[in-house]
Protein backbone atom coordinates (compact mmCIF):
# COMPACT_ATOMS: atom_id res chain seq x y z
CA UNK A 1 0.00 0.00 0.00
CA UNK A 2 1.32 3.61 -0.43
CA UNK A 3 2.67 4.99 2.72
CA UNK A 4 0.42 7.69 3.16
CA UNK A 5 -2.68 5.79 2.15
CA UNK A 6 -6.12 5.84 4.70
CA UNK A 7 -7.79 2.40 4.11
CA UNK A 8 -11.34 2.51 1.87
CA UNK A 9 -14.21 3.92 4.21
CA UNK A 10 -11.67 6.20 6.82
CA UNK A 11 -11.52 9.33 4.57
CA UNK A 12 -12.90 8.50 1.23
CA UNK A 13 -16.31 6.41 0.32
CA UNK A 14 -17.53 6.16 3.93
CA UNK A 15 -20.90 5.06 4.68
CA UNK A 16 -22.15 7.66 6.32
CA UNK A 17 -21.70 10.03 3.58
CA UNK A 18 -24.82 11.62 1.97
CA UNK A 19 -24.73 9.80 -1.42
CA UNK A 20 -23.05 6.61 -0.75
CA UNK A 21 -26.23 4.46 -0.16
CA UNK A 22 -27.25 6.07 -3.65
CA UNK A 23 -23.92 5.32 -5.32
CA UNK A 24 -23.50 0.94 -3.90
CA UNK A 25 -27.32 0.70 -4.86
CA UNK A 26 -26.71 1.67 -8.68
CA UNK A 27 -23.27 -0.51 -8.43
CA UNK A 28 -25.15 -3.35 -7.07
CA UNK A 29 -28.07 -2.71 -10.29
CA UNK A 30 -25.09 -2.67 -12.42
CA UNK A 31 -23.22 -5.97 -11.57
CA UNK A 32 -25.78 -7.86 -9.71
CA UNK A 33 -26.89 -10.20 -12.95
CA UNK A 34 -23.52 -11.06 -13.63
CA UNK A 35 -22.12 -12.07 -9.69
CA UNK A 36 -25.86 -14.00 -9.42
CA UNK A 37 -24.95 -15.86 -12.79
CA UNK A 38 -21.56 -16.79 -11.75
CA UNK A 39 -22.79 -18.49 -8.23
CA UNK A 40 -25.67 -19.77 -10.20
CA UNK A 41 -23.14 -22.09 -12.03
CA UNK A 42 -21.48 -22.66 -9.11
CA UNK A 43 -24.23 -24.64 -8.04
CA UNK A 44 -25.48 -23.30 -4.62
CA UNK A 45 -27.01 -26.02 -2.35
CA UNK A 46 -30.26 -25.11 -0.19
CA UNK A 47 -28.11 -26.43 3.34
CA UNK A 48 -24.96 -24.36 2.62
CA UNK A 49 -23.33 -22.28 4.84
CA UNK A 50 -22.12 -18.89 2.56
CA UNK A 51 -20.41 -15.40 3.65
CA UNK A 52 -20.02 -12.53 1.43
CA UNK A 53 -17.50 -10.03 2.70
CA UNK A 54 -18.21 -6.24 2.58
CA UNK A 55 -21.51 -6.66 1.72
CA UNK A 56 -22.03 -2.92 0.52
CA UNK A 57 -25.78 -2.35 0.28
CA UNK A 58 -26.35 -6.39 0.89
CA UNK A 59 -27.91 -7.12 -2.20
CA UNK A 60 -26.21 -10.09 -2.75
CA UNK A 61 -26.16 -11.19 0.82
CA UNK A 62 -29.98 -11.20 0.73
CA UNK A 63 -30.28 -12.99 -2.68
CA UNK A 64 -27.84 -15.93 -1.12
CA UNK A 65 -30.09 -16.31 1.81
CA UNK A 66 -33.14 -16.72 -0.55
CA UNK A 67 -30.52 -19.94 -2.65
CA UNK A 68 -29.58 -21.17 1.17
CA UNK A 69 -33.16 -21.57 3.33
CA UNK A 70 -31.88 -24.68 5.22
CA UNK A 71 -28.40 -22.80 5.75
CA UNK A 72 -27.10 -19.31 6.51
CA UNK A 73 -25.41 -16.65 5.41
CA UNK A 74 -23.38 -14.05 6.74
CA UNK A 75 -22.63 -10.33 5.53
CA UNK A 76 -19.99 -8.51 6.91
CA UNK A 77 -18.33 -5.01 6.10
CA UNK A 78 -16.63 -2.20 7.76
CA UNK A 79 -19.93 -0.23 8.33
CA UNK A 80 -23.13 -2.65 7.96
CA UNK A 81 -25.28 0.60 8.42
CA UNK A 82 -26.49 0.64 4.80
CA UNK A 83 -27.51 -3.47 4.93
CA UNK A 84 -31.35 -2.44 5.48
CA UNK A 85 -33.28 -4.71 8.49
CA UNK A 86 -36.59 -4.73 6.32
CA UNK A 87 -37.71 -7.90 5.08
CA UNK A 88 -34.52 -9.52 6.06
CA UNK A 89 -34.47 -13.47 5.81
CA UNK A 90 -34.31 -15.24 9.60
CA UNK A 91 -30.75 -17.50 7.76
CA UNK A 92 -29.27 -13.83 6.89
CA UNK A 93 -26.67 -12.78 10.12
CA UNK A 94 -25.24 -9.18 9.41
CA UNK A 95 -21.68 -8.77 10.87
CA UNK A 96 -19.47 -5.76 11.60
CA UNK A 97 -15.73 -6.83 10.44
CA UNK A 98 -12.67 -5.66 9.24
CA UNK A 99 -11.53 -8.81 6.93
CA UNK A 100 -7.99 -7.49 7.27
CA UNK A 101 -8.01 -7.96 11.21
CA UNK A 102 -10.73 -9.89 12.33
CA UNK A 103 -10.83 -13.65 11.39
CA UNK A 104 -13.45 -16.34 11.29
CA UNK A 105 -13.47 -19.64 11.89
CA UNK A 106 -11.50 -22.18 9.95
CA UNK A 107 -13.23 -24.39 7.25
CA UNK A 108 -16.78 -22.98 8.08
CA UNK A 109 -17.98 -21.81 5.12
CA UNK A 110 -18.96 -23.85 1.97
CA UNK A 111 -18.93 -20.22 -0.39
CA UNK A 112 -16.99 -17.25 0.33
CA UNK A 113 -17.32 -14.17 -2.23
CA UNK A 114 -16.41 -10.56 -2.24
CA UNK A 115 -17.39 -8.02 -4.83
CA UNK A 116 -14.85 -5.09 -5.37
CA UNK A 117 -13.32 -5.12 -1.46
CA UNK A 118 -9.80 -7.31 -2.06
CA UNK A 119 -8.84 -4.17 -4.76
CA UNK A 120 -8.75 -2.17 -1.80
CA UNK A 121 -7.06 -3.79 1.36
CA UNK A 122 -3.76 -3.63 2.67
CA UNK A 123 -2.01 -7.15 2.92
CA UNK A 124 -4.86 -8.48 0.31
CA UNK A 125 -2.59 -11.98 -0.36
CA UNK A 126 -2.24 -12.67 2.93
CA UNK A 127 -5.85 -11.51 3.72
CA UNK A 128 -6.44 -13.77 0.75
CA UNK A 129 -4.90 -16.66 2.52
CA UNK A 130 -6.61 -16.36 5.58
CA UNK A 131 -10.31 -16.28 4.20
CA UNK A 132 -9.34 -19.47 2.08
CA UNK A 133 -8.73 -21.63 5.02
CA UNK A 134 -12.58 -20.62 6.06
CA UNK A 135 -13.41 -22.58 3.10
CA UNK A 136 -15.00 -26.25 4.42
CA UNK A 137 -13.52 -28.74 1.89
CA UNK A 138 -15.27 -28.83 -1.13
CA UNK A 139 -15.78 -25.18 -0.36
CA UNK A 140 -16.02 -22.46 -3.12
CA UNK A 141 -14.71 -18.72 -3.39
CA UNK A 142 -15.90 -16.57 -5.88
CA UNK A 143 -13.22 -12.73 -6.07
CA UNK A 144 -14.82 -9.92 -7.97
CA UNK A 145 -12.71 -6.97 -8.57
CA UNK A 146 -12.22 -4.10 -10.63
CA UNK A 147 -10.39 -4.24 -14.36
CA UNK A 148 -9.20 -0.96 -15.23
CA UNK A 149 -8.99 -1.68 -19.08
CA UNK A 150 -12.16 -1.08 -20.72
CA UNK A 151 -11.07 2.55 -20.04
CA UNK A 152 -7.56 2.60 -22.34
CA UNK A 153 -9.18 1.59 -25.32
CA UNK A 154 -11.96 4.59 -24.78
CA UNK A 155 -12.72 6.52 -27.45
CA UNK A 156 -14.08 9.57 -25.93
CA UNK A 157 -11.08 11.74 -24.29
CA UNK A 158 -12.88 13.34 -21.48
CA UNK A 159 -14.51 10.07 -20.21
CA UNK A 160 -11.41 8.56 -20.37
CA UNK A 161 -9.10 11.09 -18.70
CA UNK A 162 -11.37 11.33 -15.76
CA UNK A 163 -11.87 7.49 -15.77
CA UNK A 164 -8.26 6.88 -15.30
CA UNK A 165 -8.20 9.65 -13.13
CA UNK A 166 -10.61 8.57 -10.54
CA UNK A 167 -8.35 5.24 -10.36
CA UNK A 168 -5.11 6.74 -10.00
CA UNK A 169 -6.97 8.56 -6.90
CA UNK A 170 -8.35 5.84 -5.22
CA UNK A 171 -4.90 4.55 -5.62
CA UNK A 172 -3.03 7.51 -4.17
CA UNK A 173 -5.35 7.88 -1.49
CA UNK A 174 -6.49 4.38 -0.28
CA UNK A 175 -4.00 2.13 -1.67
CA UNK A 176 -6.43 0.47 -3.94
CA UNK A 177 -4.82 -2.36 -6.56
CA UNK A 178 -6.93 -2.27 -9.74
CA UNK A 179 -4.60 -4.23 -11.42
CA UNK A 180 -4.32 -7.19 -8.92
CA UNK A 181 -7.51 -9.03 -10.54
CA UNK A 182 -5.31 -9.08 -13.70
CA UNK A 183 -3.09 -12.13 -12.33
CA UNK A 184 -6.89 -13.82 -11.72
CA UNK A 185 -6.98 -16.86 -10.84
CA UNK A 186 -3.21 -17.51 -10.55
CA UNK A 187 -3.69 -16.12 -6.86
CA UNK A 188 -6.39 -18.80 -6.04
CA UNK A 189 -4.54 -21.75 -7.32
CA UNK A 190 -0.92 -20.34 -5.40
CA UNK A 191 -3.52 -20.67 -2.60
CA UNK A 192 -4.83 -24.20 -3.03
CA UNK A 193 -8.00 -23.60 -4.60
CA UNK A 194 -8.45 -25.87 -8.09
CA UNK A 195 -11.34 -25.96 -10.88
CA UNK A 196 -10.20 -22.41 -10.87
CA UNK A 197 -11.68 -19.79 -13.81
CA UNK A 198 -11.63 -16.35 -14.81
CA UNK A 199 -14.54 -14.27 -15.99
CA UNK A 200 -14.69 -10.65 -16.81
CA UNK A 201 -17.79 -8.19 -17.48
CA UNK A 202 -18.11 -4.90 -18.15
CA UNK A 203 -21.28 -2.77 -17.91
CA UNK A 204 -21.95 0.30 -20.32
CA UNK A 205 -22.75 4.26 -18.93
CA UNK A 206 -25.14 6.29 -20.23
CA UNK A 207 -28.46 6.15 -18.57
CA UNK A 208 -27.47 3.18 -16.55
CA UNK A 209 -27.07 2.04 -13.04
CA UNK A 210 -23.64 1.76 -14.39
CA UNK A 211 -23.32 5.83 -15.49
CA UNK A 212 -24.93 6.79 -12.12
CA UNK A 213 -22.53 4.35 -9.90
CA UNK A 214 -19.68 6.02 -12.00
CA UNK A 215 -20.91 9.65 -11.32
CA UNK A 216 -21.35 9.43 -7.92
CA UNK A 217 -18.06 7.60 -7.75
CA UNK A 218 -16.37 10.63 -9.68
CA UNK A 219 -18.57 13.55 -7.78
CA UNK A 220 -17.15 11.59 -4.75
CA UNK A 221 -13.65 12.95 -4.57
CA UNK A 222 -13.90 16.31 -6.65
CA UNK A 223 -11.60 17.69 -4.95
CA UNK A 224 -8.68 15.15 -6.06
CA UNK A 225 -9.66 15.13 -9.44
CA UNK A 226 -8.99 19.09 -9.06
CA UNK A 227 -5.77 18.94 -7.16
CA UNK A 228 -3.83 15.68 -8.96
CA UNK A 229 -5.05 16.03 -12.17
CA UNK A 230 -6.50 19.74 -12.77
CA UNK A 231 -9.80 18.68 -13.87
CA UNK A 232 -12.05 21.74 -13.60
CA UNK A 233 -15.66 21.63 -12.22
CA UNK A 234 -16.87 22.05 -16.03
CA UNK A 235 -15.10 19.02 -16.92
CA UNK A 236 -16.55 16.81 -14.35
CA UNK A 237 -19.66 18.11 -14.84
CA UNK A 238 -19.66 17.91 -18.82
CA UNK A 239 -18.33 13.69 -17.85
CA UNK A 240 -21.29 13.43 -15.25
CA UNK A 241 -23.78 14.27 -18.29
CA UNK A 242 -21.96 12.20 -20.48
CA UNK A 243 -22.07 9.02 -18.18
CA UNK A 244 -25.96 9.58 -16.97
CA UNK A 245 -27.17 10.43 -21.01
CA UNK A 246 -28.75 8.16 -23.27
CA UNK A 247 -26.54 9.29 -26.51
CA UNK A 248 -23.36 8.28 -24.66
CA UNK A 249 -22.19 5.13 -25.26
CA UNK A 250 -19.06 3.72 -23.61
CA UNK A 251 -18.10 1.04 -21.45
CA UNK A 252 -16.93 1.44 -17.54
CA UNK A 253 -14.69 -0.50 -15.38
CA UNK A 254 -14.70 -4.42 -15.55
CA UNK A 255 -15.43 -6.88 -13.02
CA UNK A 256 -13.09 -9.23 -13.16
CA UNK A 257 -14.20 -12.97 -11.46
CA UNK A 258 -11.80 -15.92 -10.32
CA UNK A 259 -13.74 -18.75 -9.12
CA UNK A 260 -12.02 -21.78 -7.05
CA UNK A 261 -13.03 -24.67 -5.04
CA UNK A 262 -11.14 -25.91 -1.92
CA UNK A 263 -10.10 -29.30 -2.72
CA UNK A 264 -12.93 -32.03 -1.44
CA UNK A 265 -12.72 -34.24 1.05
CA UNK A 266 -12.61 -37.06 -1.71
CA UNK A 267 -10.55 -37.24 -4.78
CA UNK A 268 -14.22 -37.37 -7.29
CA UNK A 269 -14.46 -34.55 -9.22
CA UNK A 270 -17.48 -32.44 -8.26
CA UNK A 271 -20.39 -33.51 -9.99
CA UNK A 272 -21.55 -29.51 -9.96
CA UNK A 273 -18.59 -27.80 -11.19
CA UNK A 274 -19.46 -25.59 -13.77
CA UNK A 275 -18.18 -26.52 -17.53
C1 LIG B 1 -16.85 -0.67 -3.49
S1 LIG B 1 -17.79 -1.20 -2.12
C2 LIG B 1 -18.53 -2.71 -2.78
C3 LIG B 1 -19.77 -3.12 -2.04
C4 LIG B 1 -20.39 -4.43 -2.53
N1 LIG B 1 -19.49 -5.56 -2.31
C5 LIG B 1 -20.75 -4.37 -3.98
O1 LIG B 1 -20.00 -4.83 -4.83
O2 LIG B 1 -21.84 -3.82 -4.30
C6 LIG B 1 -16.58 -1.87 -1.03
C7 LIG B 1 -17.18 -2.39 0.26
O3 LIG B 1 -16.18 -3.08 1.00
C8 LIG B 1 -16.23 -2.67 2.34
N2 LIG B 1 -14.88 -2.83 2.90
C9 LIG B 1 -13.78 -2.11 2.58
N3 LIG B 1 -12.72 -2.52 3.30
C10 LIG B 1 -13.17 -3.54 4.08
C11 LIG B 1 -12.55 -4.37 5.07
N4 LIG B 1 -11.27 -4.20 5.40
N5 LIG B 1 -13.31 -5.31 5.68
C12 LIG B 1 -14.62 -5.46 5.36
N6 LIG B 1 -15.26 -4.69 4.44
C13 LIG B 1 -14.54 -3.74 3.82
C14 LIG B 1 -16.70 -1.24 2.29
O4 LIG B 1 -17.21 -0.77 3.51
C15 LIG B 1 -17.73 -1.29 1.16
O5 LIG B 1 -19.00 -1.64 1.64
Amino acid sequence: MVSSAIPYGQVLFTHGHAAEAERLTALAAAFDSDTIHRLERIGIQPDWNCLEIGAGVGTIANWLATQCPRGRVVATDLDTSLISDEGRPPNLEIMAHDVTVDDFPEGAFNLICSRFVFEHIADRDAVLAKVVRSLAPGGWLLLEDTGPFPFDSSPNALYRKVSQAVLSIATKRMGSDYEWSRAFPAQLRANGLVNTGVHASSHGVGATPMGRAWRLTAEHIAADLNTYFGITTAELAEFADQVESSSFDDLCIASVAAWGQRPPATDLPNPRFPA
